[in-house]
């Protein structure tokens, strides 16, 4: 693979815009410090750009600017090729955040929703072919995994908790970097919880860096950790990078910003 050769075509990135609120977003392990809206802004105006140059459509989901956290969408619901389903998020102020979520994948996709007593955020399910790895965080309960398990069953897919301790989500930990491998900070989470795949340790001085986009045969990484960019690189990965620590204030990374799926209609088209 070459740096900005392979394109994602046929995938959907969906996206929402960064609330006029995100200063009163919800924090779980870091110390809250003054946002700069118009820098947040304009970062996820050049992810989206970045994710479009990947061959990606990307599709904004309807503002939602009196809910704080609306820009992290991936945690409103998780995708597959087969069935939408959408979460009850763990924090109550980010339940307001899934009606509108629901109504657009309805689009794309069979909708199946999450009911109380579940808790769980999309940043919390990593879905490395038909194994579904589930964080058990703060955000995230063991109703969550069962629901989502019964939810994606019928379609092939084998739920798998993963004990999460000390970060926001079991993706602030680890992603995966193609369907054999994971990128993962072993100082979060159990690299040997992803067997049988490859687990491929951070830089020891970019703790955050484990949080990627896949698109496609390109894996996105957060310009802060320009060393764990490059193990990748030496790996053979087709890598790039784009800015995003304002929007880490609020404690969201990069996969949090999009839900990804797969164009199937354009699949089926030959697109
Ligand atoms: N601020 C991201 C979240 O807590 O969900």
């Amino acid at each position: 693979m070459r740096d900005g050769v392979a394109t994602a075509s046929g995938t959907i990135a969906i996206t929402r815009a960064v609330s006029p609120t995100l200063a009163d977003c919800e924090l779980t392990h870091i110390a809250r410090e003054p946002i700069d809206l118009a820098r947040a802004v304009a970062q996820h105006a050049a992810y989206e750009a970045a994710l479009a140059t990947l061959g990606c459509r990307v599709v904004r989901a309807p503002d939602a600017p009196g809910c704080p956290d609306a820009v992290f969408i991936e945690d409103t619901a998780v995708v597959t090729d087969e069935v939408a389903v959408i979460t009850r998020p763990g924090a109550a102020s980010r339940r307001g955040e899934s009606a509108a979520v629901a109504a657009l994948l309805a689009t794309w996709r069979p909708v199946v929703t999450l009911t109380d007593p579940a808790t769980l955020d999309g940043g919390d399910v990593l879905v490395v072919g038909r194994a579904v790895f589930v964080g058990l965080s703060s955000r995230t309960n063991r109703e969550g995994l069962q629901q989502l398990g019964a939810a994606l069953a019928p379609h092939g897919y084998v739920v798998r908790g993963v004990p999460v301790a000390g970060v926001l989500h079991l993706k602030t930990a680890a992603t995966a970097l193609d369907d054999h491998t994971v990128l993962v900070n072993p100082a979060w989470v159990d690299p040997t919880a992803f067997a049988p795949l490859t687990a491929i340790p951070v830089d020891p001085g970019e703790p955050g860096a484990a949080n990627v986009v896949r698109v496609g045969t390109q894996v996105l990484v957060a310009a802060a950790f320009p060393r764990t960019a490059q193990r990748l690189r030496d790996r053979g990965y087709a890598v790039t990078t784009v800015p995003a620590d304002e929007l880490a204030k609020a404690e969201g990374a990069l996969t949090c910003c999009s839900l990804l799926l797969r164009d199937t209609e354009a699949v089926s088209r030959g697109l």
